[in-house]
């Protein structure tokens, strides 16, 4: 995949793409990410990127010349691509709206600053995406963020073809606790469960966990998870009948 930024900050974008995953994706040629610094194409003699809002009010308004500009040098040099405004009044980033992204093959993301951006921009846009119901200083944060979601499930990103399977809302549930050795740390043990050696029963305590986690901590996500009848039930016992969460 190859992904563009739009911004009026391009040295935020340097220490992120130098380690971890978004390097690795990088070195072995799976994600190609430019960085494009939106005051060059800003023709004036000051590259001038913003200014004051039509109607008056407070903060300042980026500028729409610049980011057509760009947005049109970039699509002419390296070819079409979905284009991204990231904004706190975009449709909020989801895994499943990930898993979309994932299948371009070009994105273009373009970083608001100051008080927002000239809303005809949305003539040059296809989505606006937020990645939560805060407001951040600008889009450069949020579009690590959706460049981290998106990468990580780029065939061949991860090493184990089966772990982005397995996080944490892959399949509409939150994922249930996991342990590593010891055995037992301070008094904490290890859920028996999970040292039995039998496959079958750690898949199903998984599952219960995850059914647990997910009813405890974010009920709203069980509306739309793809739950089997097997499932319904281990949520009726979770819920009605007082049943542990560790399978008794
Ligand atoms: N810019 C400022 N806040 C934002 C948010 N929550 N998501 C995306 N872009 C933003």
């Amino acid at each position: 995949m190859e992904v563009h930024i739009l911004t009026i900050f391009p040295e935020m974008f340097l220490a992120p793409f130098q380690a971890s995953m978004l390097q690795r994706a990088q070195e072995r040629g799976l994600l190609h990410v430019h960085v494009h610094n939106l005051r060059t194409f800003a023709t004036d003699r000051h590259h001038i990127t913003d200014d004051a809002p039509y109607g008056g009010g407070a903060g300042m308004i980026m500028k729409l010349e610049p980011m057509v500009r760009g947005i049109q040098a970039i699509q002419e040099n390296f070819g079409p691509s979905h284009v991204i405004l990231l904004s706190p009044q975009g449709m909020v980033l989801t895994q499943e709206h990930a898993k979309t992204l994932a299948t371009q093959e070009r994105l273009l993301l373009i970083c608001g600053r100051y008080g927002g951006v000239d809303a005809r921009i949305q003539a040059y846009t296809h989505a606006e995406v937020s990645i939560g119901d805060y407001v951040l200083t600008g889009g450069e944060i949020p579009a690590l963020v959706l460049i981290d979601v998106v990468g990580r499930l780029l065939p061949g990103v991860l090493g184990d073809p089966h772990s982005a399977e397995e996080d944490s809302l892959f399949h509409g549930l939150l994922q249930g606790p996991q342990y590593t050795r010891p055995v037992a740390y301070g008094g904490l043990r290890v859920p028996d469960t999970l040292l039995s050696g039998d496959h079958a029963a750690i898949q199903r305590w998984r599952r219960r966990q995850a059914l647990w986690t997910t009813l405890q901590r974010r009920p709203d996500l069980l509306s739309t998870a793809p739950l089997t009848p097997q499932d319904h039930a281990v949520l009726h016992a979770l819920q009605h009948a007082g049943a542990s969460p560790d399978g008794s």
